[in-house]
């Protein structure tokens, strides 16, 4: 059948009618809001690289976490910013610690209502910045699995739900996989940071979080954005070492990546809509170059088109209210 048989219009001409054949649908279950919190502050403080986004005071994670439950966003992951940065990141695994805190207080309070994940990493907690210990000015990778086993350890003693490891150090799945069923964690999750690109998009993270390297950058372990093979390898082999959910990040320029990680593996696939991408729009909206809702939805739906059955954005609030 061709034209004038065929009109590809007949079926856009009413809005029900398009509704009626939409294939790509985002909900707002679909959608984790990354929260950052601050051991030291007493009142939540505006990010100024990210519009609309705050460092919170540990006082203030209930609150955050309710008004976004009400609002049907039910994911949330924390990205904590001790007090106390030192050579080994000694703040990220103390029980007492800035996320430890957080993840006992939301689960004693939320429980089950929400799911509860926590990043995996050294970036925040140590003074050079880097993601995980040094050795003679290098990442001692086999040295830095065994704290990122005791962090997630200690996310896992609160109840945390997910635990995302993110340093791009080999081993680090299997190494926490094993770490927690030892502890008795077998029912925690992981959501590996499986292909994680070296790239410019995640800047104001690193403003947000004060978490840029002091030195140096971090292409000795995260990925180069040239090499999309090896990201499927990435990914096979957080597989093979027990993820039950994989990610892509960023998200925006790599949603070919996206596509196959999804259609070579059938995992449960994530995609992290990082924070560049989230201000660039910010910034383009706020100069009134582009329609701020308009562009969000679209952007988070091509991501879900692109394969990801959830997604890390700085704009779950917001989109939780045009998605009604
Ligand atoms: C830490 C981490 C980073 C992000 C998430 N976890 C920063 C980095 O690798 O420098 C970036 C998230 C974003 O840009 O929104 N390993
Ligand atoms: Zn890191």
């Amino acid at each position: 059948m061709s034209f004038p048989a065929l009109r590809m219009r007949r079926l856009r001409r009413t809005s029900v009618m398009r509704d009626l054949v939409r294939e790509v649908q985002l909900q707002k279950s679909d959608l984790i809001q990354p929260l950052f919190i601050e051991e030291d502050l007493t009142a939540d403080t505006p990010i100024s690289t990210m519009p609309g986004q705050r460092r919170l005071s540990p006082g203030s994670v209930i609150r955050e976490a309710t008004a976004l439950a009400d609002r049907g966003i039910k994911s949330v992951i924390l990205f904590g910013i001790p007090r106390v940065k030192d050579e080994v990141g000694s703040s990220a695994d103390v029980a007492d610690g800035v996320v430890q805190k957080a993840i006992r207080q939301l689960k004693s309070e939320l429980g089950r209502d929400v799911v509860v994940m926590a990043d995996v990493c050294m970036c925040q907690y140590t003074s050079h910045g880097h993601c995980g210990i040094l050795r003679d000015g290098e990442i001692d990778n086999d040295g830095t699995l065994k704290r990122l086993a005791r962090i997630a350890v200690s996310y896992a003693q609160e109840g945390v739900d997910v635990v995302g490891p993110s340093a791009m150090i080999d081993g680090q799945v299997k190494t926490i996989r094993e770490t927690l069923d030892d502890h008795g964690f077998k029912d925690t999750a992981i959501m590996a940071y499986a292909a994680k690109h070296v790239s410019s998009f995640f800047g104001p993270f690193r403003e947000a979080a004060f978490s840029a390297p002091e030195f140096g950058d971090r292409r000795s372990y995260q990925m180069d954005y040239s090499n999309p093979d090896e990201a499927i390898r990435e990914v096979a082999l957080d597989i093979q070492e027990g993820a039950d959910i994989v990610m892509v990040k960023p998200a925006l320029a790599y949603l070919d990546i996206i596509r196959r990680v999804k259609e070579r593996f059938s995992m449960p696939t994530a995609a992290y809509n990082v924070s560049g991408e989230f201000s660039m729009v910010k910034a383009a909206a706020r100069e009134g170059w582009i329609d701020e809702r308009s562009a969000v939805l679209e952007i988070l739906t091509s991501i879900k088109r692109a394969g990801a059955d959830m997604i890390l954005t700085y704009h779950a609030k917001e989109a939780a209210e045009w998605l009604g």
